[in-house]
């Protein structure tokens, strides 16, 4: 079922073009990646997602309900965080959760035990906020946009500041709700490596234009996948003759020589290496196809790609 909708989505502020014709949806269980560098306008299309913001040209629907024209409706299936958790640092979790719950209708009263379960976080609801890691404020925040059980979960950056630890956590906790839930996620990110790991596609944004759409296919571990592979050994100008004797895709580059091969013809060409008497001290294994579209698609703003 399609949850989001946006249709020609444009915003102009004082004559200035922020966004230029956005257009994409997001489905039930799916969590689909807003990947762009900053300033590429992923808060305005999220604020606007959420009604925080006015829509200038085009249309948004959440469970085909308008945001303009149905606005509570609309609203009743979509939670959100922009930017940063907004909580209460005095109060302890659970009374922020009842605070918010407080602005819906009807939030049943189990379901702060609920999403406070749901988010790992029945061990320290009752502590301050201001006791809290960066990670725990963000699944409070979590937890407090899920409290109306809406369909569809928009998140603003949710890993910025994050530790690896918290960001996984994070990531374990958004695939579960997708794929246990059936809730849809709509995620921005500047970082393509978070969104790699996350997101089942993923939409990129540069300047206010979608510059691209990748499905992500979860390729890994299996057998006949194809990676880019980076060998460092003793030789590193014979091992390139080597590979380039077996007419294979491959590259010298500064940290190794780089190798496109499907993973099960790896441990024969190691055994050939050996052969060839060159010694090897690493050969590391990565996915960089989505990263050198990324890059080759932005323009200017590749130091903000790590
Ligand atoms: N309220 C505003 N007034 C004027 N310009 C804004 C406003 N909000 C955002 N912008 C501009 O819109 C562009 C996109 O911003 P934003 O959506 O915050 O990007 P991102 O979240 O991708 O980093 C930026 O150039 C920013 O300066
Ligand atoms: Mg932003």
């Amino acid at each position: 079922m399609e949850l989001l909708r946006i249709e020609g989505l444009k915003k102009t502020i004082r004559k200035r073009n922020i966004l230029n014709g956005i257009s994409l949806t997001v489905s039930t269980g799916e969590i689909v990646g807003f990947l762009g560098p900053n300033g590429a306008g992923k808060t305005t299309t999220i604020k606007m997602i959420l009604g925080l913001f006015s829509i200038t040209e085009g249309k948004i629907t959440v469970c085909g309900h308008d945001v303009v024209e149905e606005f509570e409706q609309a609203m009743l299936n979509v939670g959100g965080i922009v930017e940063n958790p907004d909580l209460y640092k005095r109060l302890t979790g659970r009374e922020n959760l009842e605070y918010f719950s407080s602005m819906y209708p009807d939030v049943s009263p189990n379901a702060i035990d609920e999403v406070v379960s749901l988010v790992k976080m029945s061990d320290r609801i009752n502590d301050k906020v201001k006791t809290y890691s960066l990670g725990m404020c963000q699944r409070v925040g979590i937890a407090q946009a899920l409290l109306h059980k809406p369909r569809l979960l928009v998140l603003d950056e949710p890993t910025n500041g994050l530790d690896p630890i918290g960001i996984k956590e994070l990531r374990d906790l958004l695939k579960m709700l997708s794929k246990e839930a059936g809730v849809g996620v709509f995620i921005s990110s500047h970082l393509l490596s978070e969104m790699e790991l996350m997101c089942d596609r993923i939409i990129i944004i540069d300047n206010g234009f979608m510059i691209g759409e990748k499905t992500i296919v979860q390729t890994h571990r299996v057998e006949e996948d194809i990676y880019n592979y980076t060998f460092l050994t003793s030789d590193d100008a014979r091992t390139l003759e080597f590979f380039k004797a077996m007419e294979t895709n491959c590259q010298m580059e500064n940290d190794g020589v780089s190798l496109i091969m499907k993973r099960s013809e790896i441990p024969a060409i190691i055994k050939g290496l050996i052969n060839e008497d060159i010694d090897i001290y690493a050969v590391n294994q990565k996915q960089r196809t989505l990263e050198q579209d990324f890059i080759s698609m932005t323009t200017g703003s590749k130091t903000q790609i790590q």
